[in-house]
């Protein structure tokens, strides 16, 4: 009974999600008429909510000709050494289960802890969903599988035959358009894919944080945590190695303004608005006034404090229009929840608010970065093992 409550919970918030992007995407549409018919994004719902349909997964193996060094970056990675085991091995995995109703059997096989420690999968030969463990390639990239899946369309470049390097600008376009269609998240997506961390990595069901569970210890900074052991955006040469991934500051198909700082800039910003955007929505999830609904009203001023102190106090306001709109639209909300306190009569502000950011964030993710060098100068971006170089 907890469980199916519990479950329902998550559910209703997806459903949430679900309705912002879908106002988002129209909103989005009535304002950027161009945009808008190059990058068709309204069917590919499970792009937005990060809905995991397991008949679609493939797993990495799927992967491995083409992405060894990406392949290789991931292997060695918590998400795919130690996320699953943790539900196995970890004395506190038993823990939460117990306070939630799970019965030991179930937390590794059939949970709302698979959710976020592992992948599911649906095996076609037994007809029933397994779990493939840990975080895997497409539980950020999305699921490939499937005739109209994007894996399919993904490595062809032309006619069979035709190498990536003689691929025709027409076929790219069109390349990319299928891929997205079918869900696939790229670089370029930058919002949605931080959206995807953000979703595992802050708490936004009270009930598994008052049954202990409570991630992350400290913040979760977009740039550091990407700069790590996730990191596999490597540059490699497309001269030296044309099998291997394009890259975001690959020049034959991106524009020139792109670097790898301009991309820390942009990213950090994202970041902040999606740390925003979630305690937001967690917030409207909270039933009451407690240690779950005080940490996320603390999550929320402390990213509104970067955007609209740290940010537009010290930048020039005519690089970030968007951000300085957005502040404006969402102060009156963020005051009334620091004057008053959390309240849940005031679901639909805070559901408000997080679909003005959810906007502002997906129009910021388009920036390659390169106005905003001030930031670098503002010493907030951390600084990783990001040193831009190929690594064989
Ligand atoms: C919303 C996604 C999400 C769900 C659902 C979830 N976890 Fe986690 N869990 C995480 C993340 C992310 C971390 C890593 C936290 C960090 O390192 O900052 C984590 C860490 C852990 C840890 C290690 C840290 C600790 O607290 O001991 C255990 C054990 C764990 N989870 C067990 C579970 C169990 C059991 C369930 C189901 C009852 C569950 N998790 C559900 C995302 C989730
Ligand atoms: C499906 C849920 C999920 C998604 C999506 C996800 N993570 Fe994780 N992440 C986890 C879990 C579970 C762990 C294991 C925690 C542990 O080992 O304690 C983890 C571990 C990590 C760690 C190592 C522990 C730490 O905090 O230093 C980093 C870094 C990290 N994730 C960053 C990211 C980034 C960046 C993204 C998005 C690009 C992301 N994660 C997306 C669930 C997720
Ligand atoms: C935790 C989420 C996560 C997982 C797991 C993940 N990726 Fe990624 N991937 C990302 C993000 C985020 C980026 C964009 C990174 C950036 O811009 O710095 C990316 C970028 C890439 C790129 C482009 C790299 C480049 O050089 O620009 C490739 C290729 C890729 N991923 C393949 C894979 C493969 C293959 C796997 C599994 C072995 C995988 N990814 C697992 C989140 C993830
Ligand atoms: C037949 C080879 C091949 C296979 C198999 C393959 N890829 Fe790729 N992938 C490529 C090439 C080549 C590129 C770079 C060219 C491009 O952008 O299309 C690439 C690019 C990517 C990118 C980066 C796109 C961007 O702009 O950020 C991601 C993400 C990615 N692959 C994920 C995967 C995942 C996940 C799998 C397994 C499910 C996979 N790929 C399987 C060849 C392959």
């Amino acid at each position: 009974m907890r469980r199916t409550i519990l479950l329902w919970l998550r559910v209703t918030w997806r459903s949430w999600v679900l309705l912002a992007a879908a106002v988002l995407v129209i909103r989005a549409g009535a304002q950027q008429p161009a945009r808008q018919a190059a990058a068709p994004r309204q069917a590919d719902t499970a792009r937005q909510t990060g809905e995991i349909d397991p008949t679609r997964i493939e797993g990495h193996e799927k992967c491995v000709d083409c992405h060894k060094t990406e392949l290789r970056a991931w292997s060695a990675s918590k998400h795919s050494t130690r996320a699953f085991d943790l539900l196995r091995a970890a004395p506190t995995a038993l823990e939460y289960a117990t306070k939630l109703g799970i019965t030991p059997e179930n937390i590794a096989r059939k949970s709302l802890c698979v959710e976020c420690h592992a992948t599911p999968q649906h095996d076609a030969a037994s007809g029933r969903v397994t779990v493939l463990p840990g975080v895997s390639c497409e539980t950020c990239h999305n699921p490939s599988g499937g005739t109209d899946g994007w894996l399919n369309a993904h490595a062809v470049y032309g006619p069979p035959g035709t190498k990536r390097e003689e691929e025709s600008p027409a076929h790219y376009e069109e390349r990319m358009a299928r891929c997205r269609e079918a869900g696939q998240l790229r670089t370029s997506d930058l919002y949605l894919l931080a959206k995807r961390c953000f979703s595992c990595h802050v708490v936004d069901d009270e009930k598994l944080a008052q049954a202990g569970h409570e991630h992350p210890k400290g913040d979760f900074e977009l740039v550091e945590k990407s700069l790590g052991e996730v990191r596999h955006n490597f540059f490699i040469d497309p001269a030296k190695n044309a099998q291997a991934s394009t890259l975001w500051i690959d020049p034959l198909r991106h524009s020139p303004g792109r670097s790898a700082a301009g991309r820390m800039r942009a990213m950090f910003v994202v970041g902040k608005l999606v740390d925003l955007e979630t305690s937001l929505r967690s917030l409207a999830t909270a039933t009451k006034d407690d240690d779950f609904s005080s940490k996320m009203e603390k999550r929320i001023s402390k990213a509104f404090a970067v955007l609209s102190e740290d940010l537009l106090a010290e930048l020039k306001r005519t690089k970030l229009g968007e951000l300085e709109q957005l502040v404006k639209d969402i102060q009156p909300t963020l005051e009334k929840l620091g004057a008053d306190g959390f309240s849940t009569d005031d679901r639909r502000l805070y559901l408000e608010a997080a679909g003005k950011v959810a906007r502002a964030a997906t129009q910021f993710a388009d920036r390659d970065g390169s106005e905003l060098g001030e930031l670098d100068e503002l010493d907030l971006i951390p600084k990783g093992p990001f040193d831009g170089v190929f690594q064989p």
